[in-house]
């Protein structure tokens, strides 16, 4: 079977003084989603955009907005997000006590949802709400930071979530975050990932076209 591979260019790696621009970077190069950290200063050590500048970056693009939630007790704000302009929301499992209401409420808005687990987070943490979710997010570096390094024994844990995903016939997406490159990206993808975030790579890559059409073809 084949799965087309998306890619998803993190805009916390684009110049923040120059959104506009980097937007339009992002959907000429062909990618497929713009994938928003926003993070809150507790659940990781950095902050980024709130719903007012995500608002203001979503008149720049016609991309979905996948927006990864980095931020404690996400419940409290899905509202805000989806009014800002999210097409998807995903949030850390690590962050909230009812993961599968809040799934079923971003659902009922009418937005993907999605499940976030740290490198250390067992599988076993959605293996209970993995029908609630549009998407599960492996991370693949401690987050708050772009530019670090992908951990490796992590592609086992990317095989095993696509075979729990395949023994249910579900169609629940596997998304990979934290530092991949062309380098890494066919192991990845052949382990089992659906949509890859880049961030560093994406906004170094001097052909982001091309960048783009190599992880398609994956
Ligand atoms: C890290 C973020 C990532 C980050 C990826 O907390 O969730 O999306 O931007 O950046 P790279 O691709 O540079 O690791
Ligand atoms: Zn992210």
């Amino acid at each position: 079977m084949t799965r087309k591979i998306l890619l998803a260019p993190s805009i916390l790696s684009a110049d923040f003084a120059k959104m506009a621009e980097e937007l339009k970077v992002v959907e000429d190069s062909g990618a497929d989603w713009v994938h928003v950290d926003v993070m809150d200063g507790h659940f990781v050590p950095n902050l980024t955009f709130g719903p007012p500048l995500i608002k203001a970056f979503r008149q720049h693009s016609r991309l979905p907005f996948d927006v990864h939630l980095m931020i404690e007790s996400p419940e409290r704000w899905l509202e805000a997000w989806r009014d800002a302009g999210a097409d998807r929301i995903t949030f850390h499992i690590e962050a909230c006590r009812h993961a599968h209401r809040y799934l079923t409420a971003v659902r009922e808005m009418g937005l993907a949802s999605g499940i976030t687990l740290n490198p250390q987070t067992p599988l076993c943490a959605v293996e209970h709400v993995l029908e609630e979710c549009d998407q599960v997010l492996l991370m693949t570096v401690n987050p708050g930071f772009g530019g670090q390094k992908f951990i490796e024994p992590l592609i086992d844990k990317i095989s095993k979530l696509r075979a729990m995903i395949d023994a249910r016939g579900l169609k629940t997406l596997i998304q990979v975050d934290g530092g991949i490159s062309l380098q890494n990206a066919q192991r990845i993808s052949a382990a089992g990932a659906d949509i890859l975030v880049m961030g560093s790579a994406f906004f170094a890559a001097e052909d982001k076209s091309r960048l783009a059409r190599e992880v398609h073809s994956l």
